[in-house]
């Protein structure tokens, strides 16, 4: 089935922020950010902007109600700077006109008096400065030290990666409107409705009873509106109550790439220990991520990474230590993947490392160690484990060695263009690693008239999360798609909602809309089964949009059903919750259970490099993915695609840069290069992994969305392989592999 989406989509008819009708007294709201990445502020002259042609006002930290505190995790996050500035973009000071080109036209008149002082923008500096978000956090499995000295090989070494811009097409915005009593409707283009709530009440001093939150849909959010939506809705909402007008915001795409964090770079060290068998014994990481200005959602994805600092692997003795550090950067954040793909980049490079050292195929090291069933996680999870399964599988289907002798037979034919094969297994864990989170509410409605009104906490953006919901609904009941309505996601129809991140929104919020469904039909079978003369209710059920009684069609339809229950005074709706069981995790022993459970798989990646000019091309993603029992394939292959193009562009060529000053220079679509249609593969192949596994997920399907992202990770070692075909060269690990790079290492000796 089709993401219910497609036809308003295609037509132009779906609704973002920026297409809500507007009301009358609309104000427009417009930053004016800092041009410093550290500094202090001595002072802020707003004085022409005021008196600019359809100003409304101009708010700076001074006048806000509420506190000037936005920070989730950790509040060291002013909304509008005070006395300093962190970051190139931090927001100063808020302009309220008529116009957006009114609004934008002061924004030019403001300056503010900064002092510059020293900005730093390398997370290992911050690291030696002493300058964390959190204090270390640390995995230790077994005994590193003394496994060292029993290995027969020891590498060690350092890796780089670089951050990634979201690129939503819908860039961020918020729309606050003034209710009566002093409360604020805001819509939001935010992947978790309630932190916007919480920080809307912050800032503008309102209880969340006061504040209510609504979420169409959005243009992509890829993790960049987990937290990041908050403070454009806190700006509008901060406008709205000092105005009593509506405010809107809806940010330009060079102040989005400006002001918004991105994915989290990283640098870090690693060492890995093989004996002779090519097992890995022991494996040592330190990771420093790179922040930026505050904590933003920096704790947790650092958490991640530790997580998924072994990949798919066993390794039975690990010390995996994290640093969040503190730079002068916008704060970086959450994006697909959440980390855990920093952590699998230094394990795959450091296997590379040894198999180029040992003379053997990464592939042959990467196979002998994958985790098996039973064994345990660094973290203390014991593996029900299809890391194997998904490698054989895939092995079976696509066959590496035969891929890997192609491209040996093409590069010694070929002077000039070579190419390269890599393997690359994936491991993801699926629940929120803070275990509070993994909570989910659905609140269903049926009609008199027989249809079916569903509301959840989670938030579409693209993923197709409605469309599996819809389906749960439909099943449950009984009834065709179009029988079923899923409404916006609003903190009054569902209060207290995890963010939709993790890709756990369609595991949780299904569930409880399976719940409530069911709960629903339950009590309509009560009423069926005296209207059917069933011995029992066990004997019914619902089918094409009838009520069956041991199998058979009866003339009672679904319509008449619902009538005769609300005739009867029969409950037609229910509010169900859901809680994942069985999760926990306790940081002091850094032990747990935190997933319910894994998604595995195993990526092929080839490529074709051209060796004179070191651009590339991705042949193939040939993968075998662990899907469960998938509830809409087109949806999911759409997510695989998806997720394997963005991890692409990740590791090739997508490069944030920023100046030594803190000043982001790929502020552009013409300097920040984002895969298009011609830098997809040539083929993407999709295999579904075989497994009778049961699983915690809504009928048996799996978490789909971040997962497919770190098979594009395979390209950057792919590549390597490539040149390393073209030359004897032993490139540094420092991602993305650009094609500048590429040429750099091509023609390095
Ligand atoms: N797919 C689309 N089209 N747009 C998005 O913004 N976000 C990704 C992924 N797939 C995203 C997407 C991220 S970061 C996550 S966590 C999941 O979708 C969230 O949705 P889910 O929990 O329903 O999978
Ligand atoms: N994944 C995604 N988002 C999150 C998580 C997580 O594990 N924890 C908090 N926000
Ligand atoms: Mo996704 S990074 O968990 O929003």
């Amino acid at each position: 089935m089709k993401n219910l989406d497609s036809k308003s989509h295609v037509r132009g008819e779906s609704i973002y922020l920026d297409d809500i009708p507007l009301i009358q007294g609309t104000l427009y709201a417009c930053v004016f950010d800092s041009a410093v990445a550290h500094g202090t502020l001595r002072s802020i002259n707003t004085a022409d902007a005021e008196k600019s042609e359809g100003v409304m006002r101009v708010v700076t930290a001074k006048d806000l109600i509420g506190e000037n505190q936005i920070g989730g995790v950790v509040p060291d996050e002013p909304l509008l700077a005070d006395g300093e500035v962190h970051f190139q973009g931090m927001p100063i000071a808020i302009v309220l006109a008529e116009s957006e080109e009114l609004a934008r036209k002061a924004v030019r008149k403001i300056t503010a008096d900064i002092e510059p002082l020293e900005p730093v923008t390398d997370p290992r500096v911050a690291a030696a400065n002493g300058d964390l978000i959190v204090p270390p956090k640390k995995f230790i499995m077994g005994d590193c030290e003394e496994a060292f000295a029993n290995c027969e090989h020891v590498f060690s070494g350092r890796t780089e990666q670089n951050g990634q811009e979201h690129l939503y097409i819908e860039t961020q915005g918020a729309y606050a409107i003034p209710i009566e009593n002093s409360g604020l409707k805001v819509y939001s283009s935010t992947q978790g409705p309630t932190a916007v709530q919480r920080a809307v009440c912050r800032v503008t001093g309102l209880p969340m009873h006061q504040v209510e939150v609504d979420v169409q849909r959005l243009g992509g959010g890829f993790g960049g509106k987990e937290d990041q939506a908050n403070a454009w809705a806190s700006i509008c909402a901060v406008g709205a109550q000092l105005t009593k007008r509506p405010v809107k915001y809806a940010l330009h795409r060079m102040e989005d790439m400006r002001m918004t964090g991105k994915r989290h770079p990283y640098s870090s060290d690693y060492k890995i220990g093989l004996n002779k068998d090519l097992k890995i014994i022991a494996y040592e990481v330190t990771f420093y991520q790179n922040a930026g200005a505050s904590a933003d959602l920096s704790p947790p994805v650092l958490e991640r990474t530790l997580f998924h600092a072994t990949n798919s692997y066993f390794i039975p003795n690990v010390t995996a230590t994290a640093y969040s550090c503190r730079t002068n950067l916008p704060p970086n954040t959450a994006f697909r993947g959440f980390g855990g793909p920093q952590g699998m980049f230094v394990i795959e490079a450091a296997i590379v490392h040894a198999a180029e050292k040992l003379g053997v195929s990464a592939a042959d090291i990467q196979r002998n160690n994958l985790i098996d069933d039973g064994d345990e996680f660094p973290y203390g999870q014991k593996a029900e484990s299809d890391a194997i399964t998904s490698w054989t599988q895939g092995d079976a289907e696509f066959n590496f060695a035969h891929l890997q002798k192609e491209a040996d037979g093409f590069n010694d034919e070929s002077k000039y263009f070579k190419k390269g094969v890599a393997m690359m297994p994936v491991c993801f864990g699926i629940s929120f690693t803070k275990t509070p989170m993994n909570q989910a509410r659905s609140l269903v409605h049926v009609y008199t008239d027989g249809s079916v009104a569903v509301s959840t906490g989670a938030v579409e953006m693209g993923q197709g999360v409605n469309t599996k919901i819809a389906q749960v609904a439909a099943k449950v009941f009984g009834l065709p798609i179009d029988k079923i309505k899923i409404h916006t996601t609003n903190t009054l129809r569902i209060a207290n909602t995890s963010p939709t991140a993790a890709s756990a929104a369609a595991d949780l919020n299904g569930k409880a809309t399976q719940m409530a469904c069911e709960t629903i039909r339950d009590r309509l079978f009560e009423v069926a089964k005296g209207l059917v003369e069933a011995e029992a209710v066990e004997n019914l059920s619902l089918e094409d949009g009838h009520v069956y009684r041991n199998g058979d069609r009866t003339s009672l339809d679904w319509k008449s059903l619902v009538m005769d229950a609300h005739l009867q005074r029969v409950n037609l709706s229910e509010h169900a919750h859901y809680a994942t069981p069985g999760i926990n995790f306790d940081w002091t022993t850094a032990k747990g259970h935190p997933f319910a459970y894994h998604v595995y798989g195993t990526a092929i990646v080839g490529v074709t490099v051209d060796c004179l000019r070191g651009r590339y091309e991705v042949d193939y993603v040939k993968c075998c993915h662990d899907f469960g029992s998938s509830m809409n394939t087109s949806v999911d292959n759409g997510q695989i695609e998806g997720g394997i193009v963005q991890g692409l562009g990740w590791m090739t060529m997508e490069e944030v840069v920023y100046d030594d000053a803190g000043k982001l220079r790929s502020n552009a679509l013409s300097t920040y290069k984002v895969p298009d249609i011609h830098s997809v593969p040539k083929e993407i192949a999709i295999l579904p992994l075989q497994t009778n596994r049961e699983n915690l997920a809504v009928l048996n399907s799996k978490a789909v969305g971040e997962p497919p992202l770190m098979y594009g990770m395979g390209a950057y070692f792919a590549i390597r392989n490539a040149i390393k075909a073209f030359t004897e060269c032993s490139p540094e690990f420092d991602a993305p592999f650009t094609p500048e790079k590429v040429l750099m290492n091509l023609y390095s000796e």
